[in-house]
């Protein structure tokens, strides 16, 4: 009965997280955090203030899950040394602000 519960719980769990990707991600977190990392490589890219780089026509993040996958990936390239929560606050930023992935 313990394990049917635990299962009921987690198959909720994926449920909402699906519903609204990065929920657990705090946006005004994630923006402090990208503007202090991010931004300036895209700025020397796009000018003004980088974000064509999310909102090009051909951007190349078409998911969410591939924008995790993406964060994750600048997280180690740049050596930001962000944990998991960092990385969810980001997304949580990004997606709100630009990709709106549902
Ligand atoms: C050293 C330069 C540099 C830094 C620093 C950098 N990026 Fe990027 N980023 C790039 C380049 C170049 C691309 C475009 C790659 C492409 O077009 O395939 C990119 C693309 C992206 C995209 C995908 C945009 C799309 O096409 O939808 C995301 C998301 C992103 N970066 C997030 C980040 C985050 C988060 C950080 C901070 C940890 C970061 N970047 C730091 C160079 C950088």
């Amino acid at each position: 009965m313990k394990t049917l519960t635990v299962l009921f719980a987690t198959a909720l769990l994926s449920l909402s997280v699906q519903a609204a990707p990065f929920a657990k991600g705090d946006p005004k977190t994630g923006k402090s955090l990208h503007d202090k990392t991010c931004v300036s490589c895209h700025v020397s890219m796009f000018g003004g203030d980088g974000s064509k780089m999310y909102t090009r026509t051909d951007r190349k993040v078409k998911s969410a899950q591939q924008l995790a996958a993406r964060i994750s990936g600048c997280n180690a390239n740049t050596g930001a040394g962000w944990f998991p929560e960092d990385e969810a606050h980001v997304a949580a930023y990004l997606n709100q602000q630009y990709y709106k992935f549902k």
